[in-house]
C-alpha cells in the first residue's frame, strides 16, 4: 500500500493505448491511492467512463462545462486535489497543447492548473513520434519539468514496428511510486562521463568507437531525477542533453580528461560510462593525411596511451566515490571484478557486449554492479530504467541517509539557462 491516501490524477487521452488505463486504475487502487480519472473526448472514444468509474469509484471527469460536477468539485479545486497528474496514454496532440500552454479542455486545464507533478506516458504511431513537431514538444514538456515515460519500442496497433507505444501500466506504477519517494541524491554533484571519444588522426579523420551515449545520457537522467546536480561531460553522440543537466561537450580522451579532472573536487560521485579510447595517435597532422604518403610509412600509426580518465580521479585525495562501466565480451565478472581493483573504483557496472540484444546502440542493458563486498544483477530492461535502478543501487550503497527527510513530493521547477548558468 506504498500509495495509500495519495490523490492521483489520470488523465486519459485518445489513443488506443486508452484500454490499458483501466489496468493502470486496478494498480493505483491496489495501492491505496484514490484516483480520479478525467477522460477527454478522444479518450471517451476507446474506453468508456462506466469501466473507469467502476474501478476507479469515483464518476469519470470529462467536461470543462459540466455544471453538476463542476457544482460538486469546480476544476481548481480538482486541481488543488491532485497530489500527482499521470497522462496514459498521452497522445501527441494532448502533448501539442500542454507544451503550448494551451487549455482547450478539463485535462489540459487541470494540467496548467496544478501544482502537482505531471507525468506523461506518450503514445501513438511511430511516425508521429518521430515527428519534428512531436520531438520539439516533447523536448519543451521535459524541460518544462514534466517526466516522460517511455514511450517503449516494438509492435503497434496500427501494425508499424517503432518507438510510440505506451509504456506498460506496471512501468507506470513504479514510476508513480518513485515520484512519491525522497529524492535520493538530492543536493549532491554527480558527474557522467559518456559517448565515445574522437582522436584525431589529422584535420578529417579520427579513433572512434561504437558507443551511442544512451546509457550515459540515461544515468545522468536519472541521477538528476533523484535530486543530483548533474555533470554530463559528453563526447560526441548527438543526443540532446536531458533536462536539468548541465551538459559538457568534448572530442577526445584528453579533453574530457581536461574537463573532469577541472570538476572532480567538487563531485560526490562520479560515474564513468564514457567509452574513452585508451590510445590516441602519437602526433596529428596538421594537413589530411595523402594516401601516398600513408603508404611511404606503412600506412601504419603510432600509438601513445591515453591518460585513464576514472583511474585518475579515483586516485585523489578526498576522491569521490568512484563508478566506472566495463563492457566485456568473455569472462565479464572476473575481468570485471578485476578492472575495479585495478583502476581503484568503488563499483563497476559489467555488461556483456557480444550479447546483440544489449550491444552498443541497442535501447537495452542487462548488467550486474560489483563493489567491494557485494553483487547485484540488473535485469535486462529499457537503458532508462535500467538507469534508475542503477541509481536507486548507489544512494543506497553510498550515500544510505541521503534525501532522508524530504519526502514531500514537489512540483519539479524548471531550471532556465539564465537562472542557473546551465546549458
Ligand atoms: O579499461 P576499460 O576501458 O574497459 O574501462 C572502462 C571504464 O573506465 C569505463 O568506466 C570508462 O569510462 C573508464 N575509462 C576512463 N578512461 C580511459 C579508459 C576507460 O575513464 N582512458
Amino acid at each position: 500500500m506504498s500509495l495509500a491516501g495519495k490523490h492521483i490524477l489520470l488523465g486519459v487521452t485518445g489513443g488506443i493505448a486508452a484500454y490499458k488505463a483501466a489496468i493502470l486504475v486496478r494498480h493505483l487502487c491496489n495501492e491505496g491511492a484514490e484516483v480520479q480519472v478525467v477522460l477527454t473526448q478522444g479518450a471517451a472514444q476507446f474506453v468508456t467512463p462506466v469501466t473507469l468509474q467502476a474501478l476507479s469509484g469515483r464518476p469519470v471527469r470529462d467536461d470543462l462545462w459540466d455544471q453538476e460536477a463542476e457544482a460538486a468539485m469546480g476544476h481548481i479545486e480538482l486541481a488543488r486535489w491532485a497530489d500527482l497528474i499521470l497522462v496514459a496514454p498521452a497522445t501527441a496532440h494532448f502533448m501539442a497543447n500542454l507544451a503550448q500552454g494551451a487549455a482547450p479542455d478539463l485535462l489540459t486545464t487541470l494540467c496548467l492548473a496544478s501544482d502537482a507533478p505531471v507525468l506523461l506516458a506518450p503514445a501513438m504511431n511511430q511516425a508521429m513520434w518521430r515527428d519534428a513537431a512531436t520531438q520539439r514538444n516533447a523536448a519543451t514538456l521535459a524541460a518544462d519539468g514534466k517526466r516522460l515515460i517511455g514511450p517503449d519500442d516494438g509492435e503497434q496497433a496500427c501494425g508499424d514496428v517503432g518507438p510510440g507505444r505506451m509504456a506498460e501500466p506496471e512501468a507506470l506504477l513504479d514510476a508513480v511510486r518513485a515520484a512519491f519517494q525522497s529524492p535520493r541524491l538530492a543536493d549532491l554533484n554527480v558527474l557522467v562521463t559518456a559517448g565515445p571519444t574522437r582522436e584525431a588522426l589529422d584535420p578529417v579523420r579520427f579513433l572512434s568507437n561504437h558507443s551511442s551515449g544512451k546509457q550515459g545520457y540515461a544515468i545522468a537522467k536519472a541521477a538528476a531525477d533523484a535530486g543530483a546536480r548533474v555533470t554530463l561531460v559528453s563526447g560526441p553522440c548527438g543526443l540532446p542533453a536531458p533536462a536539468n543537466v548541465e551538459c559538457i561537450e568534448v572530442t577526445s580522451a584528453l579533453d574530457m580528461h581536461e574537463a573532469v579532472q577541472a570538476r572532480a573536487a567538487e563531485q560526490a560521485l562520479v560515474i564513468g560510462v564514457a567509452a574513452v579510447a585508451d590510445y590516441r595517435p602519437a602526433a596529428k597532422a596538421p594537413q589530411k593525411i595523402k594516401k601516398e604518403r600513408a603508404a611511404q610509412n606503412d600506412a601504419s600509426v603510432a600509438l601513445v596511451e591515453n591518460p585513464d580518465i576514472i583511474a585518475s580521479v579515483a586516485a585523489l585525495p578526498n576522491a569521490p566515490v568512484v563508478v566506472g562501466f566495463a563492457a566485456e565480451t568473455e569472462n565479464a565478472l572476473d575481468n570485471a571484478r578485476r578492472k575495479r581493483r585495478r583502476k581503484g573504483l568503488d563499483a563497476i557496472v559489467v555488461n556483456d557486449v557480444s550479447d546483440p540484444k544489449i550491444g552498443f546502440n541497442s535501447d537495452h542493458n542487462a548488467a550486474t554492479l560489483i563493489w567491494a563486498d557485494g553483487e547485484v544483477e540488473l535485469a535486462y530492461q529499457g537503458k532508462e530504467a535500467l538507469a534508475a535502478s542503477l541509481i536507486q543501487h548507489l544512494a543506497n550503497l553510498f550515500f544510505p541517509s541521503s534525501g532522508e527527510g524530504a519526502g514531500a513530493l514537489a512540483k519539479p521547477t524548471p531550471l532556465s539557462v539564465a537562472q542557473s548558468g546551465r546549458s
